[in-house]
């Protein structure tokens, strides 16, 4: 019998989900919970969460910026991660998924704010105070940012992830850029979207980073992610 790709796809995530991802009560209740509550099905897969967490791990960062919260799946990732080690800051613009997300973490055992604290509001107005914060030295700078909210601004936080991170060694990590680029025809077959800002190509023209794309397949698709280290 022959099987399709999709099928390979998915087979090979629930397996790769079975023995080594330990998804527990309070990251499976993130995902039921937040479609309960009528948040749509846009969460990291539980691969993509660990493997962002153990990132996190790998670089033993202290502060965690993620933008983009939904119902807190990848935080419980990244809190996980981070327990006894440091602190996650999440921003999201939209108040229920806000609401969902702080019920989804304390459900998770995680304290709020303490472990993780979940910031109302657009990024583009949020990223500008945690810089001032930054800058007049009550706040840690991030070792570790994130990126997962709206495409349109992807640069606009890359650019404002650079500034609010610690500097040489911090790292960047953009969700969904390869769907971005397919969907905006920055490659491939579609039309062009003249608005759309190619995040890939600006990347490589900044000298502050050093950075690269990763293709992914899996339950959620192809797809990839940039990651760039700051120099
Ligand atoms: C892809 S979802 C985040 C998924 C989450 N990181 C996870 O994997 O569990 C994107 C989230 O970004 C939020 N968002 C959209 N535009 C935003 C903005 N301008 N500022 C902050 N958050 C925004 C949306 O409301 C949504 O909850």
């Amino acid at each position: 019998m022959s099987l399709k790709n999709t099928d390979n796809r998915n087979l090979v995530d629930a397996y790769v989900k079975k023995h080594l991802i330990n998804e527990d009560a309070g990251l499976e209740n993130a995902y039921t919970n937040s479609i309960k509550q009528g948040l749509p099905m846009i969460a990291v897969s539980a691969s993509q969460g660990k493997f962002a967490s153990l990132l996190t791990t790998i670089g033993s960062a202290k502060n965690v910026l993620e933008i983009g919260t939904l119902g807190g799946y990848s935080t419980i990732w990244f809190a996980k991660a981070m327990k006894g080690r440091g602190k996650v800051t999440s921003i999201e613009a939209a108040p229920h998924h806000r609401e969902v997300a702080i019920n989804n973490l304390q459900a998770a055992g995680v304290q709020v704010p303490d472990e993780v604290d979940v910031l109302l509001g657009a990024g583009l107005d949020v990223l500008p105070k945690l810089a001032d914060e930054i800058a007049r030295g009550v706040r840690e700078p991030f070792d570790f940012i994130f990126i997962d909210a709206d495409w349109p601004n992807q640069w606009n936080y890359f650019d404002f992830a650079v500034k609010v991170s610690k500097g040489n060694g911090a790292v960047i990590y953009i969700d969904n850029v390869v769907q971005e680029m397919l969907s905006s025809g920055i490659v491939g077959e579609n039309e062009r979207d003249e608005e759309a800002i190619d995040v890939v190509a600006k990347a490589g023209a900044d000298d502050r980073v050093d950075a690269v794309v990763m293709q992914t397949v899996g339950s959620k698709s192809h797809d990839g992610f940039l990651l760039a280290v700051v120099k």
